[in-house]
């Protein structure tokens, strides 16, 4: 039986994480970090990135490549791919997303391609490209969704909630396909108090929206925990499954929701 500290140890493995310049994915990358993976982070904002990684490198002793893409554009994922032919990452972590809102009624074409291009196709392709060079060596994946999927809460997120609830059918059917070398799961956070729901709430506040305001109090009144997460919480669930400790989770479908979805 291997030792727990084998078990959660990522020394001598490669994770590519996207949206790895704010909240849930940077914490992430702290985390994997300390576990002792090399990573390959994946943001469009750069100048996050930049910081992210001159932050790592001071306090651990892991490679970090950062690279500056816009995951709705195909093109660059598949040049990403190409960039790293031959030295692909053991683990994917598909974390990047939009919560942009906007009324279901003013939803027009550009802007649900815009919302599916980052939240659903590029997993959709940085999963085809991880398997296809994976498939015979193994890995991990983990992909991002949210309690919007399974229970839509706040008003203006249609879009986000059937891009969220692709995220969840296309993990699944990986992890039915390619269950024999690929571990693919889902996690489902709600409720993190990330740099991108920091700004939507000061938004709110700024802009005496009402209805937005009167959404978190409601949020917050139904929530078992009673308080937001920190996205190390969320980041400790996704090293765990990237980790041996999970070495038998397949398809599943994790909540990090301080208890959300049970009410
Ligand atoms: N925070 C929450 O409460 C919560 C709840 C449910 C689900 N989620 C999901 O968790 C994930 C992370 O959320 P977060 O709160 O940490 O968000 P965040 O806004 O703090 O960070 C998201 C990151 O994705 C990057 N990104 C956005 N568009 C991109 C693009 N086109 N190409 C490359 N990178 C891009 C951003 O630059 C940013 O660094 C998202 O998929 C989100 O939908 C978050």
């Amino acid at each position: 039986m291997k030792p727990l500290h084998e078990l959660i140890s990522l020394s001598g493995k490669t994770a590519l994480i996207t949206g790895a310049a704010s909240g849930i994915g940077k914490a992430t990358a702290f985390r994997f970090a300390e576990a002792g993976a090399d990573l390959y982070l994946v943001d469009i904002n750069e100048e996050g990135l930049n910081l992210v990684r001159e932050r790592i490198r001071e306090k651990f002793n892991v490679n970090v490549e950062t690279f500056r893409i816009d995951l709705s554009k195909k093109p660059e994922i598949d040049l990403l791919w190409e960039q790293l032919k031959g030295r692909e990452p053991d683990i994917l972590v598909n974390n990047a997303g939009v919560y942009w809102f906007k009324d279901f009624l003013e939803v027009d074409e550009a802007f649900y391609r815009k919302v599916m291009a980052i939240n659903l196709d590029s997993v959709f392709w940085m999963c085809q490209h991880f398997v296809r060079r994976r498939k015979e060596r193994g890995g991990v994946v983990i992909n991002v969704s949210s309690i919007e999927a399974f229970l839509p809460f706040a008003k203006g997120l249609v879009h986000y909630d059937a891009s969220k609830l692709g995220v969840v059918a296309l993990t699944r059917a990986i992890a039915r396909e390619y269950g024999k070398r690929i571990r693919a799961n889902v996690v489902v956070p709600g409720g993190i108090e990330t740099e991108g729901v920091k700004r939507l709430k000061k938004e709110a506040i700024m802009k005496f929206d009402m209805e937005k305001i009167a959404i978190s109090f409601n949020f917050n009144a139904r929530l078992p925990m009673g308080r937001f997460g920190d996205p190390d919480e969320v980041a400790r669930v996704i090293l765990f499954l990237a980790s041996d400790l999970a070495s038998y989770v397949n398809g599943a479908i994790i909540p990090v929701d301080g208890g959300f979805l049970s009410t």
